[in-house]
């Protein structure tokens, strides 16, 4: 999908943190716009921005845990623009604490928004994608998914599902004019659950590893989509040697998150009792959704 322009795009969890620089690329690269995600006036009060500013965009409050909502939003696109070429499942929720401490509902939860929401959103939008033969998916992951990050299993094995959930659609329907990539993004600093984080329990994501910007993510998604990119890191130093020998050696890869500091890091966010990585307003629309 090279030429972008007049695409219409579908973007979960565009009413905050990523969600609303990917939105912004998008729309600078003429991409027509359906923003999703429960908070109504954050997604109403952006489609209303960028209509005035000139990019057609609407909002279409859902939880993409919702099977009814997922139909809904992709009826709403057709409605709108007559189909939907891409789809960002960027939609996600983390959670840093020891897994013994997860209560059941919590696991399943995290699990349904962050990879069985993606996949059954894919799996709504990818049959028109392939009669027209032009899509393209683009999953979020989070380099937790390369790293065995602790205090994190749940979330990072479904960022994990995510990358292999992406290559694998991406070698199935190669040919087709359908296509998938992949975004791992390592610490994001200015905006996000690791900001919150960080600014809640003070915890700093180590030197060595960095931090990266929403603007840098935003980026690595519009590449990803021109260029057909099936596997992107998005992080200020280079990882891919170290992640590659972490695969290679796993007990390096464990030996290298103690030795950069992630795991003090990340034993520090746990400690501070840090809250799931959701707003109030956040978790009260949702339940407001789910009666
Ligand atoms: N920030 C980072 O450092 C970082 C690093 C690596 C990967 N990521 C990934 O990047 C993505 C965006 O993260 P972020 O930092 O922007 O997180 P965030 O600030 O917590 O925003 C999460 C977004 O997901 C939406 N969302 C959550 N649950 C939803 C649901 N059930 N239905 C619909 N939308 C839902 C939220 O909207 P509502 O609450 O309005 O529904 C919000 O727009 C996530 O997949 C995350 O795992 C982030």
């Amino acid at each position: 999908m090279r030429r972008i322009a007049g695409s219409v795009a579908i973007v979960t969890g565009a009413s905050r943190g990523l969600g609303v620089p990917i939105v912004r690329a998008l729309a600078r690269e003429r991409v027509k716009l359906v923003l999703a995600a429960r908070t109504a006036s954050e997604v109403e009060a952006l489609a209303d921005q960028l209509t005035a500013e000139g990019c057609p965009a609407i909002a279409v409050v859902t939880d993409v845990a919702d099977p009814a909502a997922r139909a809904e939003v992709i009826r709403r696109a057709e409605q709108e623009y007559g189909r939907v070429d891409i789809l960002v499942n960027n939609a996600g929720l983390e959670h840093v604490v020891s897994f013994h401490r997860m209560d059941p509902e919590e696991i399943r939860r995290m699990v349904d928004v962050n990879l069985t929401s993606a996949m059954l959103l894919t799996a709504l939008a990818l049959p028109g994608m392939l009669e027209r033969k032009r899509g393209h998916i683009v999953n979020m992951s989070s380099l937790s998914a390369a790293a065995g990050l602790p205090f994190d299993a749940v979330y990072a094995a479904t960022k994990a599902g995510l990358v292999a959930f992406s290559l694998s659609l991406r070698s199935e329907y190669r040919g087709s004019g359908v296509s998938s990539s992949v975004i791992l993004p390592g610490f994001v600093s200015d905006a996000g659950m690791y900001h919150r984080m960080e600014a809640r329990s003070g915890a700093k994501a180590p030197r060595t590893l960095g931090t990266t910007t929403p603007q840098a993510v935003a980026r690595a998604v519009v590449s990803a989509i021109k260029h057909d990119k099936p596997h992107v890191i998005v992080n200020p130093r280079p990882l891919r040697l170290l992640l590659a020998g972490g695969q290679l050696w796993p007990r390096l890869g464990n030996w290298s998150l103690r030795g950069l500091g992630v795991r003090r890091m990340m034993a520090e966010v746990a400690a501070s009792g840090e809250p799931a990585a959701e707003p109030e307003a956040a978790v009260s629309a949702g339940a407001a959704l789910d009666t």
